[in-house]
């Protein structure tokens, strides 16, 4: 039996006989030839089969293979510079799985949302399959790159019983009848408690946020990674956050470039945003920068993705904009005690227009000025009180942020809309497949 093998492995067997274990993708056939592209999930191989190498019921019968069929081809790999990927197969014999009648997604063009309706197959397709391995990429770097520096992954429970970032986008699930549950925002809170426990901590994990609003940026279920650290100040978190952003680039440019070119990416964009520093703008620089651009904002407005894309256009490389004024953001966030009314967080806007990547900064740590912040964002107190804990028994001075994976891809692949940058998207106006 020929070795079984993976399309992105071809180059350690030139030479040798082996078997492909995959589907059809697409066909051609110049009468004497067969052209079978196969995909195995981790990429597309060309198989040349000729009448003499199949035998001639077994050619005859290629010229009727349908897309997607499943099958295994086995065959002579060879090195071709003119292939796509670089190797093709002299194909010897196949076997067919299964087969595939009328699949519904064609070579052809079809409307967004047709494709959406046909996610579990779409995923198939050569576009959407680059986009999910550099999204696997970057998960995976994550993990990488918050191991590498001692962090502990700490798992934030997706049941909570309060918000985290504000009440107006909630999602309430009904708990035995009982009482009302929350899917969670943020693991943020849960994540501090970690980190007064652990010292350096990540969660990470899908969340939640009933978004009204039907944005290219906004899903209603995402994934976020999200550290937090004792004895950490504000510097310390835009520092973690340049290396973080730029090690992920990194990474992706290191392992997944056959992806990026499948996807037409112009890299050039991330060979900027893969070293540091990255520029450091206040709040009040932006607002400056936005006004002489002509847009209409005012100290004290929260950005929205105009202003973002307007601040990113001037950056080769990710910027990030700290000190927004207190009133726009979270209840949790330090104020500056050389401005009380503005807070030590931090926004991390992509280039390209691909907007917020990054949000986070330091945590409020002192009891009275978090309980009277609470009770000013009008949230019980109540359910707050293991996180008041907190500053009850040994606070100390922390801080964190939180990277939405979607968006952060969404930048990386240059991908317009982030619903192609997880497997089954969630919106306001979609919930099926
Ligand atoms: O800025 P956000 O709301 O910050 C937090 O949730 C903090 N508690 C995080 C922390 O400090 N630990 O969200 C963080 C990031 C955003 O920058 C964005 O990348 C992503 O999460 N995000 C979304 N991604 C997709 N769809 C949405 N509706 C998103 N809302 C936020
Ligand atoms: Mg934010």
């Amino acid at each position: 039996m020929p070795e079984r093998v993976y399309i992105e492995e071809l180059s350690k067997h030139v030479g040798e006989e082996v078997t492909l274990s995959g589907w059809l993708y697409n066909r051609r056939s110049s009468g004497k030839i067969h052209f079978i592209q196969v995909r195995d999930g981790s990429g597309i191989c060309q198989c040349v089969a000729t009448i003499n190498d199949l035998g001639a019921e077994a050619f005859a019968a290629a010229d009727h293979l349908s897309q997607e069929t499943s099958l295994q081809v086995t065959g002579i790999v060879r090195e071709d510079k003119r292939a796509p990927g670089g190797y093709e197969l002299t194909a010897k014999s196949y076997r067919v799985i299964s087969g595939s009648v009328d699949y519904p997604i064609t070579p052809k063009e079809h409307g967004v949302a047709f494709l959406h309706d046909q996610r579990h197959l779409w995923i198939r397709s050569s576009k959407q399959h680059a986009i999910l391995r550099v999204r696997s990429e970057v998960e995976q770097a994550c993990r990488d790159f918050f191991y590498d520096r001692g962090f502990t992954l700490f798992d934030a429970p997706v049941f909570t019983p309060t918000s985290c970032e504000g009440t107006t986008n909630l999602f309430e699930v009904d708990y035995f009848g009982e009482r009302k549950a929350y899917l969670t925002q943020s693991g943020q809170l849960y994540a501090e408690a970690g980190a007064l426990a652990l010292g350096k901590v990540y969660c990470f994990g899908p969340t939640f946020r009933a978004e009204k609003s039907k944005t290219r940026r906004h899903l209603t279920e995402f994934w976020m990674v999200e550290p937090e650290a004792a004895y950490f100040d504000l510097d310390d978190d835009m520092r973690l956050a340049e290396d973080f952003v730029s090690y992920i680039v990194r990474r992706v440019l290191e392992r997944r470039g056959e992806e990026l070119k499948r996807l037409e990416r112009d890299t050039k964009m991330l060979e900027a945003a893969a070293s540091t520093p990255y520029p450091r703008i206040t709040y009040d620089e932006a607002i400056e920068k936005l006004k002489a651009k002509g847009l209409e904002v005012k100290w004290g407005d929260d950005f929205g993705g105009d202003e973002e894309t307007a601040l990113s256009s001037e950056f080769d490389r990710p910027v990030m904009v700290h000190r927004y004024p207190s009133v726009c953001k979270a209840f949790y966030m330090k104020q500056d005690p050389a401005r009380p009314e503005v807070a030590l967080c931090v926004d991390v806007l992509a280039p390209e227009g691909h907007g917020e990547i990054i949000g986070g900064g330091q945590r409020e740590d002192d009891f009275e000025t978090l309980k009277s912040k609470i009770l000013a964002h009008h949230l019980p107190l109540e359910p707050f009180n293991w996180y008041l804990d907190l500053r009850r028994y040994g606070s100390v001075p922390h801080a964190g942020f939180g990277m939405g994976i979607e968006r952060c891809v969404g930048w990386i692949t240059g991908t317009h809309h982030i619903r192609e940058t997880i497997p089954f998207p969630r919106l306001m106006e979609r919930l099926e497949p």
